[in-house]
């Protein structure tokens, strides 16, 4: 079982227009209205392709009971923290002549001394039941900065596995816990190397010295580059794997359901390389969905054959961090 902690889930409302005029009046075509959030959409992607899951955080007011009606209706387990306030609402506008969002988040709501420490109290009590622990997204105001390096650790004590996807500060606290798996983008890989990534040469070298830095041996580090598909840093080797070339509706939550769709692999007893294919095919099922939507079974396994993965002989991972 994975459990997904989501500090700051939201509501996410996808404007389409057919060219965003600033500081004008919009003429909204269609809106779409989903839940959202890092590991609730990581939860939603592997329960749909056959993961087992429990999705927990903070959730309040209105828009929390949307978000939990969401996850009921896809059969997504639940147990979050309720806090006083409202989850947050984010809008992003899809202009169709750019084909690019823009987006609106808020801060979300406040969370006392006391939602923490029930929040941590539910973690604790199901790391026994669990295999992983991830965690990720923005940290609504109250929550410590180095929350997610705090999980990882009692993840660690426990012998359970940790997946972070995060940025900043809790991203680069969560590093010095070394959690077991990583998914940075390339702009999040420029921030936690201090150096920029921007090729696929740039997302190999930055995996292995990020690899290395995690420690190596059974360690995950993928470096995902949107349609320029990924790069994979794992014992066995270094490998680069390309998405299929898909039409591209919306990027909201790739990033998210190829973590969903890795762990979902992983499950099914998938190595990780293979893992790391589902994770390109779920990634690229969600860019080819409208919206603020996930990626469904049936485009996966219609996109899975499409992937190439290919290892990378003249990488430098080094027998000595295949420990
Ligand atoms: N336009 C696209 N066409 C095909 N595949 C895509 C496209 N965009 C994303 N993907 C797939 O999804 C993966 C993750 O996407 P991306 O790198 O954009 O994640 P991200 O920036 O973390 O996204 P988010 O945080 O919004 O979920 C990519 O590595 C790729 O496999
Ligand atoms: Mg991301």
């Amino acid at each position: 079982m994975v459990l997904s902690v989501t500090l700051n889930p939201s509501v996410d409302h996808a404007l389409f227009v057919d060219e965003l005029l600033v500081g004008d009046t919009n003429r909204v075509k269609r809106v779409e209205t989903d839940a959202g959030g890092k590991g609730v959409n990581l939860s939603r992607v592997l329960c749909e392709l056959g993961g087992t899951t429990v999705a927990t955080g903070f959730l309040g007011g209105a828009p929390g009971a949307y978000v939990t009606s969401v996850l009921d209706g896809q059969g997504v387990a639940h147990a979050f923290v309720t806090v006083a306030g409202d989850t947050r609402t984010n809008f992003s506008v899809e202009d169709v002549a750019k084909n690019r969002p823009t987006t609106f988040n808020q801060s979300g709501p406040q969370i006392s001394e006391e939602n923490l420490n029930e929040l941590l109290d539910r973690v604790r009590e199901r790391l026994p039941q669990i295999r992983w622990l991830a965690m990720g997204g923005s940290l609504p105001p109250g929550v410590p900065k180095d929350i997610f390096k705090t999980l990882v650790l009692m993840a660690h004590e426990a012998g359970v596995k940790s997946l972070v996807d995060a940025d900043g500060e809790p991203m680069r606290l969560a590093m010095e816990a070394k959690p077991d798996f990583i998914k940075p983008n390339d702009r999040e890989a420029t921030r936690l190397l201090s150096r920029e990534v921007a090729t696929r040469n740039d997302a190999l070298k930055a995996a292995t010295d990020l690899y290395r830095q995690l420690g190596g041996g059974d360690r995950i580090v993928v470096i995902s580059r949107g349609a320029g598909g990924a790069v994979l840093a794992c014992r066995e080797g270094l490998y680069d794997g390309v998405s299929p070339s898909v039409e591209m509706r919306s990027t909201i939550g790739c990033g998210d359901s190829m973590l969903g769709g890795m762990l979902a692999a992983m499950y099914a007893e998938k190595d990780v390389v293979e893992s790391f294919s589902w994770g390109l095919a779920a990634g690229a099922a969600t860019a080819a969905t409208d919206g603020t939507e996930i990626a469904r079974r049936g485009m996966v396994d219609e996109l899975l054959p499409k992937v190439k993965v290919e290892r990378d002989f003249e990488g430098s991972l080094m027998e000595a961090d295949l420990i």
